[in-house]
């Protein structure tokens, strides 16, 4: 194995939102830019993004930036961060107005934008683009304008390791191409932008890239998560019979439009659930088809959106879904199960991306930033990495680095790693909508019996070990917080614990490489 190196003022892992807005920030403020990708620059979760990006731009009457808050704050279980609520919210008419002047194109209604709703939102406020396309549409433009800043884009690289200096600075970043190369890109800034951790279950709405690969980076370079166990599943998703792997999207804007959820014997079901019934935030939805589900002996729910006028042409992407599935959702409802779809928690940052290790930084899903809390409120995602790819950017330049020296290429070191399948197996089972104490030291006993150290040496080995690394850290988490909040939901502990839990867990590695629970990390729990 030949070692490879290069050198950058900021290498960006991922090519989502958050990253491609960082790196085209950065490029235009001068700074050399790699990004770092695992597959094609177009391979990430953001293309898959369906309702849009919730923004607030004083031309909906009734709606305004503390309403935005206030639905984030409820959505979010008492968990959200207030000030970076603020912040990014605040900072979304900007980001949007940036991006569009980058050649997005938002689907208009005569001289303005169109809207829509979805759960837990308060007003029509989504914007959206080619119907239910928008994050395509984000990734197309976002593409485009790297392509023509003439941005390095390295494809085909997993990212191992953060490598840093003996202060514990980062210095650079070990990665390995997909024949096996190793090689180090020497920078004093380093930003993750890789997405979340939804291939945890076999069932998902996130591509085949998001294995939780920089989540797991972070923690061993000495980065601490918090929120993990806040894993969001989105309500619906086209059922089409058991299967593993990405699953296609129903957007919540199909209910925002008016669809309506039943069950089998096709009585809705939502009404009697939440003031909003149908569009209730997504943990409350995606937790009452659950619950119905097993009531009715069902393995999906359905949605009725044969109501709808223009559906075709509203929701190009889900029809097409549906029509290839053999399903007419105009003339018959569809067939939906929630699934994985958003990690919530993550590396822990301030809005500006900082992780507590210098040199590191991390935007998107990958961080948590505190806007999400127990639950994110819908089209808040491409927010947030809109808006922190934008400021990240201004804190690698406001924090310098040093000049950084070469750097040997070392082999990977050796990690704990469980085979895929275990892993997905046991987190379904035991760690989705629905968990209790023996499930989950049930499911970290199987991954645990399943666990041998090794150092990777392939793409698949560093994703197994990152899945590994997250699989423990969501089921430690789970198992403490013992009360039901937000996306966490305890069949042994169904009520929220506001006295003694109300506040994020927070997770390291110890010298083993093996997640912990920061003791102080909740206030009276066990
Ligand atoms: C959806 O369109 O329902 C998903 C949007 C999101 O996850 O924010």
């Amino acid at each position: 194995m030949t070692g490879w190196e290069a050198g950058a003022d900021l290498v960006v892992v991922g090519s989502g939102v958050a990253g491609l807005t960082a790196a085209l920030d950065a490029a235009a403020a001068g700074l050399r830019v790699v990004v770092v990708t695992k597959d094609g620059i177009t391979e990430g979760s953001t293309r898959w993004a369906q309702g849009g990006v919730a923004v607030v731009l004083g031309d909906v009457a009734g709606d305004s930036l503390d309403a935005h808050v206030a639905d984030t704050l409820a959505a979010g279980g008492g968990l959200n961060d207030a000030a970076a609520v603020g912040t990014v919210v605040r900072a979304g008419p900007g980001a949007v107005r940036r991006l569009r002047e980058r050649g997005a194109l938002f689907d208009a209604r005569g001289s303005r934008l169109d809207r829509t709703r979805e759960g837990g939102h308060s007003a029509y406020r989504v914007v959206h683009a080619g119907g239910d396309a928008t994050g395509a549409e984000v990734e197309r433009a976002l593409v485009a304008a790297t392509r023509d800043a003439g941005i390095t884009v390295l494809d085909g690289h997993v990212a191992v390791d953060a490598l840093r200096d003996v202060t514990g600075r980062v210095v650079g970043l070990a990665a390995l191409a997909d024949d096996g190369t190793a090689g180090v890109l020497r920078a004093p800034a380093v930003l993750l932008a890789t997405g979340g951790y939804g291939q945890l279950y076999a069932s998902t709405t996130n591509p085949p890239t998001s294995t939780g690969d920089g989540v797991a980076l972070a923690l061993r370079a000495g980065a601490v998560a918090a929120d993990l166990e806040f894993v969001q599943f989105h309500p619906t998703v086209l059922w089409t019979g058991p299967a593993v792997g990405r699953r296609p999207l129903v957007t919540e804007a199909v209910r925002g439009e008016g669809a309506i959820l039943r069950d089998r014997a096709g009585t809705a079901f939502m009404a009697g659930v939440h003031p909003r019934a149908d569009l209730a935030p997504r943990d409350v939805v995606a937790a009452a088809i659950t619950r119905r589900m097993a009531e009715t002996g069902s393995d999906c729910a359905f949605l009725d959106a044969t109501a709808l006028e223009g559906f075709a042409a509203r929701f190009p992407t889900v029809y097409a879904s549906c029509r290839e599935a053999g399903i007419d959702p105009l003339t018959e409802p569809i067939p939906v199960t929630p699934a994985a779809h958003y990690a919530c928690g993550g590396v822990v940052t301030d809005t500006w991306g900082r992780t507590g290790v210098p040199g590191l930084y991390a935007a998107g899903e990958v961080a948590r930033t505190g806007l999400h809390g127990a639950n994110r409120l819908a089209s808040n995602s491409l927010l947030e990495g809109l808006v922190v790819g934008e400021r990240v950017v201004r804190a690698v330049l406001a924090d310098g680095g040093p000049a950084v020296l070469s750097a040997p290429v070392e082999p990977a070191p050796a990690v704990p790693v469980a085979a895929r399948a275990v892993v997905q197996r046991a987190m379904s089972a035991s760690a989705a909508i629905g968990r209790d104490a023996s499930g989950l030291a049930g499911a970290s006993d199987a991954i645990e019996a399943a666990t041998v150290t090794a150092a990777p040496v392939d793409r698949t080995g560093v994703e197994d070990a990152a899945l590994t690394l997250l699989a423990q850290a969501v089921l430690a988490a789970a198992g403490t917080r013992r009360e039901s909040r937000g996306c966490h939901v305890r069949t042994d502990f169904p009520g929220r614990d506001d006295v003694h839990q109300n506040a994020s867990l927070r997770v390291r590695v110890d010298g083993a490489g093996r997640p912990v629970v920061l003791s102080d990390a909740l206030v009276g729990a066990a």
